[in-house]
């Protein structure tokens, strides 16, 4: 019997799934299906229990199942029974309307409303490898904040709220430059809100970022690349240099002091929102954006294993991990230690959950004594996998 993880999930109007319910009794789930099945779908949905929106980050309207004519788009629900250890745990989001007709999410914990969505995370962490992120070191340092932010929040609570702040008043400020009415008063309060929230954000980045280097796992068999990954930007810089409170001084400053080319480019030249992540491959010696497609994949996989570890053993916490398609992409070597992994986490006692996605079972023919297979087939899932698929 399951004692940690999902143990049974429910959607209705959800993608491509009208209504769905399915039972899980393992800790290494394997999903299979053809392209277009619904295997990211189902991920997606377990990716939502957590603060954001998602794997996919969309509008919450586009993820109502499409029917034609069905304008407004309907309510959607994705519903999840937790296990951990001896509690039971129900988790629910949805859209919904309000009385006017605007659409809002929502949220609740054994059956009782929530403010946010950031309050699963006081149950449940969600770690995720989606296709998209193997572009992760390719694409502008925008995806690679929301990586490591993404991190933060399962450390920090108010992560998620400091960024929100921070945004909107970044915002702000950019509305009264290009106005150019700015009250100086206003502007200065904004930007010491600005500076507030800027540092902590910085902090709160370089310190998950530096947990992940310094206990990255150090198994000299591993496959997997060591890697050194660090925060880079002006506002890092200046935390490395002076405290937290002088940093803040200086953001405050620096912001007031480029107001006026600021209120040209229409953003703002300082902040955390300019930092990037910055990972070299050790044995290499070579940054990850020069590193081949197969090893940047590789090193995604090796930070993320270094997180999810890091997870299990700081806190107390249920792990979900989301693997979307990444197991076919894996030569065999990383993928049996990869897989081997795994089954000594939670032989160790991990409260891990490990959800993979695939077209073909033979790539999961490792773990074919350990895992559940479920086989999903015109948006029914079925246990097992086809025989002649193995
Ligand atoms: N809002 C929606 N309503 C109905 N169907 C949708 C909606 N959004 C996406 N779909 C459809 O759901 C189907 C399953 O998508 P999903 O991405 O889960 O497939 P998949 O099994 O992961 O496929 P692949 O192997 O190609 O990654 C697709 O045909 C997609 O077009
Ligand atoms: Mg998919």
């Amino acid at each position: 019997m399951l004692t940690t993880g999902i143990s049974r999930l429910s959607f209705s109007a959800f993608r491509n799934y009208p209504q769905l319910q399915v039972d899980f009794h393992s800790p290494l789930i394997v999903i299979l299906g053809d392209n277009g099945a619904g295997k990211t779908n189902i991920l997606e949905g377990l990716s939502l229990l957590s603060p954001g929106k998602g794997l996919r980050s969309s509008k919450l309207s586009q993820m109502s199942t499409l029917t034609p004519g069905s304008i407004p788009p309907q309510n959607w629900t994705v519903a999840a029974n937790l296990k951990d250890d001896n509690m039971d745990i129900m988790l629910g989001t949805g859209l919904d309307h309000t009385s006017s007709g605007s659409e809002k999410r929502r949220i609740k914990i054994n059956g009782l409303p929530v403010r946010s969505q950031a309050e699963f995370s006081q149950y449940l962490n969600v770690v995720w490898i989606v296709p998209s992120m193997a572009r992760l070191f390719q694409e502008g340092s925008s995806i690679r904040r929301k990586f490591v932010d993404r991190m933060v929040y399962a450390f920090d609570d108010g992560h998620a709220d400091r960024l929100h702040r921070y945004e909107h008043y970044l915002r702000e400020r950019s509305t009264l430059l290009r106005e150019g009415h700015g009250d100086p008063q206003w502007l200065s309060s904004l930007e010491k809100n600005l500076a507030e929230d800027g540092i902590a954000i910085a902090l709160a980045r370089a310190e998950v970022v530096r947990t992940l280097t310094t206990h990255q796992p150090n198994d000299a068999l591993s496959p997997f690349p060591r890697f050194f990954a660090q925060m880079r930007g002006d506002v890092e810089e200046w935390c490395r240099q002076m405290p937290a409170i002088a940093a803040e001084e200086k953001l405050c400053q620096a912001l007031a002091a480029n107001r006026l080319q600021d209120s040209y480019t229409g953003g703002s030249a300082f902040g955390p929102h300019r930092s990037d992540l910055f990972v070299n491959h050790l044995a290499k010696q070579m940054p990850a954006e020069l590193c081949s497609t197969g090893e940047q994949k590789i090193l995604l996989i090796a930070l993320t294993l270094s997180f999810t570890k890091i997870l299990i053993n700081q806190n107390n916490k249920v792990t979900l991990m989301l693997l979307d398609d990444v197991i076919a992409h894996l030569d065999a070597h990383h993928r049996d230690y990869l897989f081997e992994e795994l089954c000594q986490m939670i032989e160790k006692g991990a409260k891990l959950q490990t959800w993979m996605t695939g077209t073909s079972a033979t790539d999961f023919v490792y773990l074919k004594q350990y895992a559940q297979y479920t086989t999903i087939k015109n948006t029914t899932l079925y246990d097992g996998y086809d025989n002649n698929d193995s």
